[in-house]
């Protein structure tokens, strides 16, 4: 596969066409951005252990009914994924509260619930990410009700998918943010971002210690120790 022209620059990713149509590369960097880009910094190491974080858990997804633009690990950095038509929203999965949920709701961090709570996002960095719901998506022409539907049902299974397979390398997952695209090649609704301890609360079973982004949001130091750890104990599981 040749790498061509860099099609999309993120602050923690990049994205470059390739000879074929339908695929791109993904380039995960080590800048970490957090509270809508007011923080930034770098951590050596942290975009080689995010894309292979995310190759594991979006390939487990795939193996598992789940279609995601992941096709293949190319280097340290960077894997092969379908291109797809971005959709600018989040879905956000909460099996416990954390973050902005906590203040949103009044309830302190870490307060269990028995159901599954799951927040729309709209991806506008200019409006700082706000909560919308359906019926805002649909009148902002982001998507149909028809393909929110199938947003919310995929976000569900990918949690009743990755819940158990965290817990296997006895990690919570406490919450995950999801992104949708439309395949370029079939028009189908995928998955079409990472999913990785920079979109994921990811908590450890046996001490409560944080092993994701709040490291760095909180400055609890060893984010990269934290996030190598992730990976050992994924790599585990998948070794099995
Ligand atoms: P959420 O409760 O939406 O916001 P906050 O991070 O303010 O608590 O976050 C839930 C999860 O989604 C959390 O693990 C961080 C992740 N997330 C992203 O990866 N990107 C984003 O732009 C947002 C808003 C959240």
């Amino acid at each position: 596969m040749k790498k061509g022209a860099l099609i999309f620059e993120g602050n923690e990713k990049q994205v470059f066409a390739t000879d074929h149509p339908d695929k791109v590369i993904f380039r995960y960097k080590d800048v970490t951005v957090a509270y809508n880009n007011v923080k930034r910094a770098r951590f050596i190491g942290k975009g080689a252990l995010n894309n292979q974080i995310s190759a594991i858990l979006l390939d487990y997804l795939n193996r598992n009914g789940v279609e995601t633009h992941f096709i293949s690990l190319l280097s340290d950095q960077e894997q092969l994924c379908r291109k797809i038509e971005i959709i600018p929203l989040q879905v956000v999965v909460h099996n416990r509260i954390a973050g902005s949920l906590a203040y949103r709701l009044g309830v302190p961090e870490g307060f269990r619930h028995a159901n599954t709570i799951v927040d729309l996002r709209y991806n506008n960095d200019d409006l700082d990410d706000p909560i919308i719901n359906r019926d805002h998506a649909v009148a902002l022409g982001l998507a149909t009700y028809q393909e929110l539907d199938g947003m919310y049902d995929c976000a569900r299974r990918v949690n009743s998918l990755l819940k158990p397979f965290f817990h296997q390398a006895g990690i919570e997952l406490v919450d995950m943010k999801i992104e949708f695209g439309r395949a370029s090649d079939t028009g189908a609704l995928i998955i079409s971002d990472e999913i990785s301890p920079d979109t994921c609360r990811l908590w450890d079973e046996a001490t409560g210690e944080r092993m994701d982004k709040d490291r760095f949001r909180l400055d609890l130091s060893r984010v990269v120790e934290s996030y190598s750890n992730v990976l050992k104990r994924l790599k585990q599981v998948t070794e099995q």
